[in-house]
């Protein structure tokens, strides 16, 4: 599996008189089947964007995302998309939420309940599983997120600022999570984030953005080995490269 997105150009158009507003501006990067790659860029430079487009939610002005040389139906479920604010339906509780995407893909509701009951408890959200999202602490909705997500399979996740809202504890603690995840399971995953530190702990390339219209400035490979000591000096060099290229993104 290879995701390619190949000369990713976006323009709106501004509601006040219709000028283009450019988002982003030709990018261009690849990811191999297992890897885990981050993508950070100044605030406001296209990350989302950039995702939804990925994401099938948004069209491209030029450009294209290809999935082993195909274009992505959205329709297929090959790639999942899990947001900074979870996303959960308020109305549904954890089971429920985390079985939405096969009940959208008409599978028998025994064999869903087997599955989400699966996640339940290897996600430790036992106890929880009749639970409506506003009894869980934030952590634990983004692991129900995250199952939601996971169950169908996705190719490829999309991952954008997920643990952004998360205290920092928490934020490590399921940093953590998703890496054992990773691990175990291999998932393609294209995580945006703010948090330089995050993406060098979890990423195998760290790709950077300009401010907008985004534009690739440098694409880092994170060669410390896993497991990873967030305090390591390869760490630090990989953290120190990417953070003076942010600098100078914000300078240009
Ligand atoms: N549907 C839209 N219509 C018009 N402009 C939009 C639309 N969606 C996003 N934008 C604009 O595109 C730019 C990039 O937005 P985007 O949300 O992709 O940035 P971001 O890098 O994710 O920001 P943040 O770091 O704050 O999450 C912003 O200026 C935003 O106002
Ligand atoms: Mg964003």
């Amino acid at each position: 599996m290879t995701l390619d997105v190949s000369g990713l150009t976006k323009h709106f158009s501004q509601e006040k008189d219709g000028s283009p507003l450019s988002v982003l501006d030709s990018i261009h990067f690849r990811v191999q089947e297992g890897q885990f790659v981050s993508i950070v860029g100044p605030s406001g430079c296209g990350k989302t964007t950039l995702l939804r487009i990925i994401a099938g939610l948004e069209n491209p002005s030029a450009g294209q995302v290809l999935l082993d040389g195909r274009e992505i139906s959205p329709d297929r479920g090959q790639i999942g998309l899990v947001f900074q604010d979870y996303a959960l339906f308020p109305w549904r509780t954890t089971l429920q939420n985390i079985e939405i995407g096969l009940e959208m893909m008409k599978v028998p509701k025994k064999r869903r309940r087997s599955a989400a009951m699966d996640y339940v408890r290897s996600f430790g959200l036992t106890g929880f599983e009749h639970a409506y999202p506003k009894a869980l602490s934030g952590g634990m909705k983004q692991r129900v997120a995250i199952a939601r997500t996971l169950i169908t399979n996705p190719k490829v996740v999309l991952m954008d600022e997920p643990f952004g809202s998360l205290d920092s504890q928490t934020r490590n603690e399921l940093q953590q999570f998703l890496l054992n995840l990773w691990e175990e399971h291999r998932k393609t995953i294209l995580f945006v984030t703010h948090n330089v530190d995050e993406a060098v702990f979890l990423s195998d390339h760290i790709v950077v953005l300009s401010k907008r219209p985004a534009r690739i400035l440098k694409t880092a490979p994170v060669t410390c080995a896993r497991p990873r000591d967030r305090t390591s000096s390869e760490c630090n060099a990989v953290r120190r490269e990417v953070l003076n290229t942010l600098k100078h993104a914000r300078l240009a």
